[in-house]
């Protein structure tokens, strides 16, 4: 299959410059499209064959359910049963945006879309294209994230091409996306609503708007023991070809382990890449560098090319730190951990 590419301009009329991709998408095909968040990968949610095309695609398990993109409110309302209070809350205060909400669905979605749970995840992106796409495909769009399965998410379509050129129809060119990791999940299907990923959307704000809410335990802790919902919460993802470090704490005990550990693995002969995740001047002999700054708007857009780039230089492992946890820092800190093959706890 020939992926072919179509780059759309923000300053001219998007409705002929999407009138291809959005046939494709009518038709069942596979269109990448650009959100706030990554870029999704999109079939319609209607039409089961074309779904079952994205789990080969991304060569997805099938017991990870896809979320359902929207244009409307009212689109979202026709596909649950039960619009809970806390839905309706947060739908006005934060969509359209990075927030996924998980309700109860009804019989018009395939049951392959939600790997055959009750629920369905639902989400109204904030940007303009894939907005109009939704609306001239004229059906809800399922979409996770354009990356084969495990790899991080794209935030340009380089990173497209990289995992999928070929296995899909079609890739919306919209340049790099702002907020660089995904939206925030959160479940409002039972009595108390329940953070499932943090996101996009800072969970204070979320808190701000409906006030209680549960955090489910596999946001900070890897092998929790907990049950999750769905498979995809739960494996290591994101993850760069290297195996990834990550030295939890702050402050000066840190660094001093970052030091430690690169000497080691410079010494063993190892290429060694170091992600700092702070403006600190810091040396790191032999190894390559790549510095995300310290502002978390920043980190986050760069956090999963960062990866990418990680694998380009070649590097054996990556060791890197965590974030101060406030803002979207939770959401960086849960990438980092779900992408970490090692956790290295050095206290505060
Ligand atoms: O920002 C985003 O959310 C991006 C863009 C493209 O919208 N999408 C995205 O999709 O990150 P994906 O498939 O990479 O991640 C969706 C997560 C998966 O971990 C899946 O397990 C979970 O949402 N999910 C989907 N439906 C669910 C459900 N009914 N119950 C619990 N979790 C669900
Ligand atoms: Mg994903």
């Amino acid at each position: 299959m020939n992926t072919r590419i179509y780059k759309i301009s923000l300053e001219k009329e998007l409705d002929s410059q999407l009138e291809i991709p959005a046939r494709i998408l009518r038709e069942g095909g596979l269109v990448a499209f650009p959100t706030e968040t990554v870029y999704g990968l999109g079939a319609n949610a209607l039409n089961q064959d074309a779904v079952e095309r994205i789990f080969w695609a991304k060569k997805r398990p099938a017991t990870d359910p896809i979320i359902v993109h929207v244009s409307s409110k009212h689109m979202a309302v026709s596909l649950a049963t039960k619009m809970p209070d806390s839905a309706w809350k947060l739908m006005d205060a934060h969509w359209p945006g990075p927030l996924t909400l998980i309700m109860q669905k009804n019989e018009k979605i395939p049951a392959v879309v939600t790997s055959h749970l009750p629920t369905i995840a639902l989400r109204m992106p904030n940007h303009p294209i894939a907005l109009q796409l939704i609306r001239q495909a004229g059906c809800p769009v399922a979409a996770p994230s354009a990356n084969l399965f495990e790899r991080p998410s794209p935030t340009l379509v380089a990173h497209i091409l990289e995992d999928l050129d070929g296995r899909i129809d079609a890739i919306i060119d919209a340049g790099s996306t702002e907020i660089g990791i995904e939206s925030t999940i959160v479940d409002v299907s039972g009595d108390v609503p329940m953070l499932l990923r943090p996101g996009g959307i800072p969970v204070d704000s979320i808190h701000s708007t409906i006030g209680m809410m549960e955090v489910h335990p596999s946001i900070t802790h890897k092998h929790h023991g907990f049950q999750t919902i769905s498979s995809g919460m739960e494996e290591t993802h994101y993850a760069p070809d290297a195996q990834l470090i990550l030295v939890r704490g702050q402050g000066e005990r840190v660094k001093q382990r970052m030091r430690e550990l690169s000497r080691e693995a410079t010494e063993k002969g190892l290429k060694v890449g170091i992600l700092l995740l702070s403006n600190d001047i810091m040396v790191f002999p032999g190894a390559v560098v790549v510095r995300l700054g310290s502002k978390k708007k920043d980190i986050a857009q760069q956090l999963f090319q960062s990866f990418r780039k990680m694998n380009e230089h070649g590097v054996d492992i990556i060791i890197t730190q965590e974030t101060e946890r406030s803002g979207l820092g939770l959401a960086i800190n849960n990438r980092l951990m779900r992408a970490a093959k090692k956790i290295i706890e050095t206290g505060t």
